[in-house]
Formats: structure tokens, sequence, C-alpha cells
């Protein structure tokens, strides 16, 4: 690695404009971040820029049923998305939008160049279109029956049951998950980037440092199967940018959403005085760097070298690819409490927990990493808090009692300093590699030296002998003046802690280790604790904050849903659990349409002496003026809920596989509203 100062433009994926930020989203944000505050900190020009990805069919439909338009709904998502991203101290230097006219224009001129090159064709394709609301079905908008096992309501890819993948022709009797209606076959014209044009340039790309070695080995898989031509337009009615000279047509979301990068530091190019061609232009010199999660190589590894090739931009220096997260082993998951939306995180923690333990399991290999949490609170509570904060805790009391905040005038373990410094160009080598893993294994290394040189020299015991002072003067100095190295070596990982320890030591910003001599005749401030252990009740109640009512309604976001499996529902209970449920008859006194609810009903029922109103799940079976007047079994004593359309205050027996499949429970005859079941 050169020392010379580094051009360097960093992006993140872009996220979907269509649903929160979760803790998955944010392994990429903050690997990235960390990324980035390190070259910052090692003094080289480093851009970090990213956007939401706003457009495509979920975002259409999502805002037409919140009754709101795209451009609406994306501003909202944007301003809490950039809300979420600024409070987990993710330093983006622009979040931008695709949906902007900078990406449009590189869209349209990239597009163009590769047309004028004769590297799209259309052709007449045949797909499945809903009739009803007259437009084209994405696959994961078409349901039927599982054509392997049989059970209904399963998306056009796989079963949620048993797992069979398929595609939605395989589905028997298909309906749009849209309208409900059976979708029919229809015809019209695409546009195809020819892929298979750029083959010789993506094998020799692919091979030649840029990704890797693991992706690069699925792309030689992908390569034998060959590459096909990419379907890059999609019909009106579309949230996008229409394709030019085709009207009615529209880029598909995945080809403006790279293009969002190149949009995003356009944006920033014009508010910095930037100059973009001397990033993205052909011969450029500077370096360029994609994060993305595994699931989207596809797209970054094949179809954006090609496109930037075709188009005469330069090609990415590297694609640094992550796997994904789960949670206690298990796939995040909203019954369990295990999909954590950054926003609930917030509520209850600090983010600059997340970003260590983050930190302590990446490393620049391609492989899921697991959030346990009970492995959270530890390595949180003994690496960072016992270790590293109580040193300067431990030694600066002294300093400011005995010394008047005064550090010794010189450092009387210059080798001992001098050792720790030594090690900033390893350190820097696992950071610059993604190695942030070993990167903290190695800094918890040096707090261990420093924790050992403290407890030998007891300056506890010294303070309390006579004629001392200079000793104790000398054994806290180091002691801060080794914190002082540590904080600078986690600045990327923990700016904020850093940067109150930055305000502590009385320096300024701190620069890479390799730049520090021992601070001397230095007055530091009174020390205010830099971060507290993890609190295990918090971390319960964000857990707990985490579950969703399953009675709500599933949104139609871009991923799918996490699946609920089997085990979800396993194990036994004892029978004083049971007991605590407060089965109640109770009396449909009203039954109401939610507006833009598709799924619910607003129920008012009588127990009795009390009246509850719940919102069920049942629109779907049944018409509001079927169930006025009939009985019904509720769950009375269930925690009232904040749902989207109001509180709900209970829950009603139903039995069935959802959908129109649904049978609420009555009891017979003679049965009175507010009986207790027993
Ligand atoms: N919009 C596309 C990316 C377009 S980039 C030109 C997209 N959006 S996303 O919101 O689904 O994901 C954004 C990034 O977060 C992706 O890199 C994705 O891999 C990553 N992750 C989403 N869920 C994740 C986990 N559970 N774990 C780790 N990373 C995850 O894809
Ligand atoms: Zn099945």
């Amino acid at each position: 690695m050169s020392n010379e100062t580094r051009k360097i433009l960093v992006t993140s994926a872009l996220p979907y404009a269509n649903g929160p930020i979760h803790i998955g989203h944010l392994v990429e944000y903050i690997q990235t971040d960390i990324w980035v505050r390190f070259q910052k900190q090692r003094g080289h020009t480093c851009h970090y820029v990213c956007a939401d990805d706003a457009h495509g069919t979920p975002i259409m439909l999502r805002a037409q049923q919140e009754g709101i338009t795209p451009e609406q709904l994306i501003a909202d998502t944007w301003t809490q998305h950039h809300a979420d991203f600024q409070d987990f101290n993710v330093g983006f230097d622009n979040f931008y939008t695709t949906h902007s006219d900078e990406t449009r224009d590189f869209a349209e001129l990239i597009y163009n160049r590769l047309y004028d090159q004769q590297y799209i064709h259309s052709k007449t394709i045949t797909q499945a279109y809903d009739p009803v609301k007259e437009m084209f079905l994405p696959d994961r908008f078409i349901k039927g029956e599982c054509p392997k096992c049989g059970a209904a309501d399963q998306y056009g890819d796989n079963c949620e049951v048993c797992g069979a993948t398929y595609s939605p022709t395989d589905l028997v009797n298909p309906v749009s998950a849209i309208s409900g209606e059976k979708p029919i076959d229809k015809e019209s014209e695409h546009y195809f980037f020819k892929l298979g044009d750029f083959e010789a340039m993506l094998k020799e790309w692919t091979h030649s440092g840029h990704l890797q070695e693991q992706v690069a080995n699925k792309l030689s898989e992908w390569f034998e199967v060959g590459l096909q031509d990419w379907d890059i337009s999609r019909d009106a009615p579309y949230f996008g940018f229409e394709i030019p000279n085709a009207p009615g047509k529209f880029f598909y979301v995945w080809l403006d959403a790279p293009v969002g990068y190149m949009g995003s530091f356009k944006n920033l190019c014009d508010k910095e005085n930037l100059d973009f061609d001397e990033y993205w232009a052909k011969d450029s010199t500077t370096e360029l760097y994609h994060f993305i999660g595994k699931d989207i190589v596809y797209f970054h590894a094949l179809f954006w070298p090609a496109m930037l090739t075709g188009a005469g931009f330069r090609t990415p220096t590297a694609i640094f690819s992550h796997g994904f997260l789960t949670v206690n082993g298990e796939k995040m998951s909203k019954s369990r409490g295990t999909f954590i939306k950054a926003r609930t995180y917030l509520d209850h923690l600090n983010p600059e927990y997340l970003r260590y333990y983050f930190a302590a399991k990446l490393s620049g290999r391609v492989e899921d990493i697991d959030l346990n949490f009970e492995d959270f609170s530890q390595r949180v509570n003994t690496d960072l808090v016992n270790k590293v904060v109580n040193i300067a805790s431990r030694c600066s009391g002294f300093i400011n009692k005995r010394f008047n905040g005064q550090l010794s005038s010189s450092c009387s373990e210059a080798e001992l300093f001098q050792s720790f410094v030594a090690e900033s160009d390893p350190i820097a080598a696992l950071y610059e590699s993604r190695e942030y893993g070993k990167a903290m294994r190695a800094i918890s290394t040096l707090a261990d030296k420093a924790n050992q040189y403290i407890d030998e020299k007891q300056p506890w015991v010294v303070a309390k002998q006579d004629n001392c002072d200079d000793e104790l003067h000398a054994i806290c100095s180091v002691g801060i003046n080794l914190f002082y190295l540590l904080a600078s070596y986690l600045k990327p990982v923990v700016p904020e802690m850093v940067s109150k320890a930055e305000r502590f030591l009385n320096t300024g910003e701190l620069p890479w280790p390799d730049q520090l001599a021992p601070l001397t005749d230095h007055t530091i401030h009174k020390f205010k604790p830099l971060m507290t252990r993890v609190d295990t009740d918090k971390l319960a109640a964000l857990i707990e904050a985490s579950k969703e009512n399953l009675e709500k309604t599933p949104d139609a976001s871009q991923k799918k849903a996490p699946q609920k499996t089997t085990d979800d529902l396993a194990g036994t209970i004892e029978f004083d659990d049971f007991a605590k449920v407060d089965l109640r008859v109770a009396l449909i006194e009203k039954a109401e349409h939610v507006e833009e609810a598709d799924k619910l009903l607003r129920l008012t029922l009588s127990l009795g002496d009390e009246k509850r109103q719940v919102l069920a799940g049942i629109k779907s079976a049944y018409s509001p003026a079927e169930l006025e007047g009939r009985l019904t079994v509720m769950v009375a004593n269930l925690k009232p809920r904040k749902m989207r359309f109001g509180v709900s205050e209970g829950m009603v027996l139903a039995a069935g596989p959802g959908g129109n499949e649904l049978w609420i429970l009555s009891p017979d005859s003679g049965a009175k509203p507010g009986m207790r079941i027993k």
C-alpha cells in the first residue's frame, strides 16, 4: 500500500425506499462506514455516497396501498432512512435518491450509448397480466397453490411450506396478489441488454483481482451456464424513468439503481466542487469500491461492469461483498422479535455497541455473521467497557485530583508506547482488507497489555505511599497515553465514543497512531463515562418491542418477509401458561371495513358489560354484514396493540390456512357474551 494520498470513491448498496432500515442492512452500512472512516483518518481523500433506491413496482403499489403518491412515499422514507443512518453514525458524504435528475441523465446517457452500439435489442415476450389492475405482474405478485404440496397462498417462486422452488407458471390456480384475479397471458415488447457481447471482457475482469475469490468462483459457474440477455424494460404503469424514444416503457429498477451511485456522486460534486470525471472517466486513476451483500453480486459483478464498459466509463477497482446477518443462529424473525429495525434499536441501545459488535465479527470474506445477544453484551462489556474505557477512568482520577489535570513532562515507558505504535501498520492492513474481527483482536491484545501494566504498577497502592508522587504521576500518564493510542485505533469503529475521548484528552481529532507521540505536559479534562455497560433489561425490551403482532397486514416489501417456520409454533406449554389466557364469548355488535387495510375488519365486541375494539385479519373471508350479531370467541386479556389503523384490544379466534379460507369460532347456542371459556 502506498503512503501517498489516495483518491477513493466508496458506495454502499442503495436501500429500497419502501421499508425501514433494519439491523441486517446495518451490517453493510457499518462495514462500509468503518472502512471509509479508516481511510479518512489515514489522511486519504475518500468520498462515501449512497442513496435510496426509489423505483419499481413494489414502491408503486405500496404508495397506492397507502393512498399517497410514490414521490410522497419515497420522500417520507428518505427522511427516515437519513435519520437512521445519521444516528448510527454512518457518515455518508451524500445520501441521495435514484429518483433524481442526475441519475436520470446518466441512465439515459448510458442507455443511449449502449443502444447506439447495438448492445440493446428488443423482442416481444409473453407475460402474466392482471386484467383487472391492468398491469403486468412481476413473479412475486402472483400467488397460487404449491405444485408440489398443494399449500394455498404461495408466491410465484417458492413454497414457504415445503420449500419447493418453481416458476410462476407452475402454480396451481394462480391469482394476482394485487386483485385476486386470474392472470392472463399478454404480449409486450421488451428491451434487452446483450450481456453475452461482454463475455470476454467480463471473464477477464472478474478474474483479475477486482473480486473476492469466493465471488470469482461463483461467477465461473455463471459463465458455464452462459450469459443471458438482460430484460431492462418494464411496461407502464411503473414508477421509474421512461426509456428514451420508447413511450410507455420504463427502465427496470435495476438498470438505474447502480447508476444512482453516479447520480449521488454527481450531486456531491456539484455541491462541493469536485471533478466528476476524475472518478468516472475511462482513464481515471482514482479508486472506486462498491460494498454490497452477497445477494446482489450478479448485478454488480456482471451487469454493472458491462454497462460501464459499453458506455465508455471506468469499471470498479473492487467489489466487496459480505454475508447475511442471522440473529441467535437463525434468520431474522418478526415473531421471535429478532427482526430489529434500526429505529427500534436506537430507542433502546447505544448504536456504538452494534458497530463494535459487527466489527468484532466481520471479515473480508463473504461469510454470514451471527448476532448472538449474550455474546453481544459480553464483548461490548468485556472488550470495550472493561478493558478500554476503564484504563482512562482508572488513571484520570489521580491525574485530575493530584496533578491538576496535567500529564507528566516525559513518558516513562517510551518503549511500551512505541510497541503500541508499532502495531499501526499491521492493524492498518487488517482494516484495509476488511478483517475487522482480527483488527479488534489485535487492539484488544494491546488493551490487555495496558491493563497489565497498570495492574503491575498498582497506582492505587502507590497513591497511598509517601513521597511517591512522581511515580504515581508517571504511571497514570503512561496509562492515559496508552488509552490515547487505543482510542485512535478504535476511532473508525466507535467514532462517538472516541470523540468523547478526544474531548477528555483535550487533543482534537485523533490521527492514525503512526502519527502520534506521547502527550507530555499536557492538560486533560475531567473524565466523564465514555460508554456504559449493556443494560440487559434494555436489551430484553428491544427484543420485546421488535415482536410484531402477527395479525398485522403483511407489507408488500421488495424482499419477502422472513418466512415463519414450524418451529415458531413448536414446543409445549405448562397448564399455568394456558390458564393465563382469558378466553371469552363475545358478541360482534358491529363490523366495518378499515379504509386502506386490505385484510382487516374493525370489530366492536361486547363482553356483556364491556366493549372492545378488535382489528381482525378476516376481511377476505367475511363481509361485515355476515358477522354482525354473531357470537364468537376472543382472547380478552391480550395486551392492547397499536397497529397502523388503530389500537386492537384483543383477538378473535379463527381456524384455517388464511385468506378466504378462514372460519371464526362460535359457541353453541345458549352461551352469553362475557362468559369465560374453561
Ligand atoms: N436496492 C437494492 C440494491 C441496489 S444497489 C445499486 C437492494 N436493496 S436492499 O434494501 O434489499 O438491500 C440493501 C443492502 O443491504 C444490500 O447490499 C443487501 O445485501 C444488504 N442486506 C439486506 N439484508 C441484509 C441482511 N439480513 N444481512 C446483511 N446484509 C443485508 O438490494
Ligand atoms: Zn409446497
